[in-house]
């Protein structure tokens, strides 16, 4: 019994990796850059960034590299080309690993699918994409994972937040779309959020719309409370005086009333005054809530049952434009296997993340351990003149930053309406 179980289940294993269609598969060996081209855009001017081939500072396996960006305040564009497919009745997964070793304030992490023909030497900023997904840091505000889809040339972001993750590790991000337009995103192996291709973006117009010729009916009484028609004023309310004469004032005894005229006392408040007449409410019991127009089908909507189809996809790309440098990219996969995508996972990032994070830590607790001893030097050194110097060139830096974080926040603005 035990042994035929056994078997059936290596059957059943080795039939779903056979049936696993990989589709593109980058781990980032030596021959890299004979599968991926750097683009000419940006290149006049100082405007475009390079990629370093690297592990990084801290990593789980110095073997194990990947592409990082370099230098500072730069754009980066590259991109891969694969036999082109389509994933109609198929599952598609798209999933990379990004580490942004660089302490990321502002700027994106992302990857893009791109579709038919494509010149990669012009890749850009303006070259069409059919999916792009990743992180996206830039100050407090946008700390997000953006899943766009593009459909009939219209850029359209998932309407749920989706947070990214912020520190300096590897993370890997996993975007999965089913032929049952539902989708799931991935963090490190574990579902963020998951839900319909038609309730999440505005793909399609609606399924129903309020009818416009409903009109609210003539006897419809949204008034919730009227006035009690029970609640009667009391017979000569309106007849007690707001201010009585105060009887305890007596005409002063020098008054003359030829000189200074008829003697009236002075008014008080007329404990008996209670105000105007008010009629105490009640519920209404006509009272039939807002009005609201039905629902009916929109007559502009009409389903497309390949909604998650996207039937040329050719191209994976990057396309950043980074501050600060320092972002890791590795183990780029498109399949339309959720299971390989996670055995693939597992085998990267992770086998090595501890490791990592145990070298970050052993490199903070230096670079802790350094800058405390500068700031000893700093102290032993109070009387030189020097000192002055220093202070004034590290704010004029920090000046520039705010500058150019101020750019690139417009520059997430105008990605986030793409
Ligand atoms: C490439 O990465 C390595 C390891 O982090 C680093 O030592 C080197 O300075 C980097 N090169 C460039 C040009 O950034």
């Amino acid at each position: 019994m035990e042994l035929s179980a056994g078997k059936f289940l290596c059957l059943f294993a080795l039939l779903s990796v056979v049936s696993a269609e990989i589709f593109f598969e980058d781990r980032f060996d030596d021959e890299w850059e004979k599968r991926w081209v750097k683009s000419d855009w940006k290149k006049d001017g100082d405007g475009a960034g390079d990629w370093n081939h690297t592990a990084g500072k801290w990593f789980g396996d110095e073997n194990d590299k990947g592409i990082q960006t370099y230098p500072d305040y730069r754009f980066f564009a590259i991109s891969a080309q694969f036999p082109e497919f389509s994933n109609k009745d198929k599952s598609l997964v798209f999933q990379f690993s990004v580490k942004h070793e660089q302490k990321l304030d502002c700027g994106g992490g992302y990857m893009k699918l791109l579709s038919g023909d494509v010149d990669q030497k012009k890749f850009g900023a303006e070259t069409p994409y059919s999916i792009m997904f990743g992180p996206d840091i830039c100050g407090y505000s946008t700390k997000k994972v953006h899943a766009i889809l593009t459909r009939n040339g219209k850029n359209h972001l998932i309407k749920k937040e989706v947070p990214c993750e912020t520190d300096q590790l590897t993370h890997l991000y996993t975007f999965i779309i089913r032929p049952d337009a539902t989708y799931s995103i991935l963090i490190d192996n574990v579902e963020k959020q998951s839900g319909s291709l038609y309730n999440d973006w505005d793909l399609l117009p609606p399924k129903t719309i309020k009818d416009p010729d409903a009109k609210k009916p003539e006897d419809w009484d949204e008034k919730e409370y009227i006035p009690d028609p029970d609640d009667k004023k009391p017979e000569g309310y309106d007849d007690i005086p707001k201010e009585i004469p105060d009887t305890d004032t007596k005409k002063p005894e020098d008054w003359d009333d030829e000189e200074d005229g008829e003697w009236t006392p002075p008014t008080i408040p007329n404990p008996e005054y209670k105000g105007a007449w008010k009629q105490k409410k009640i519920k209404n019991p006509n009272y039939k809530g807002k009005w609201k127009a039905p629902m009916i089908d929109n007559p502009d909507f009409s389903d497309d049952p390949d909604l998650y189809v996207f039937p040329n996809l050719k191209y994976v790309g990057i396309e950043l434009w980074q501050v600060k440098s320092g972002t890791l990219f590795d183990n780029v996969l498109i399949t339309d296997d959720a299971e390989y995508a996670k055995k693939v996972a597992e085998e990267t990032w992770g086998k090595h993340k501890d490791a990592e994070k145990a070298a970050f830590d052993e490199a903070e607790k230096k670079k802790e351990e350094e800058e405390k001893a500068n700031e000893k030097n700093d102290i032993d050194d109070i009387d030189d003149d020097d000192d002055d110097a220093d202070d004034t060139d590290a704010e004029d830096s920090h000046e520039k930053d705010d500058d150019n974080n101020k750019i690139e926040e417009e520059a997430t603005s105008t990605h986030d309406e793409l």
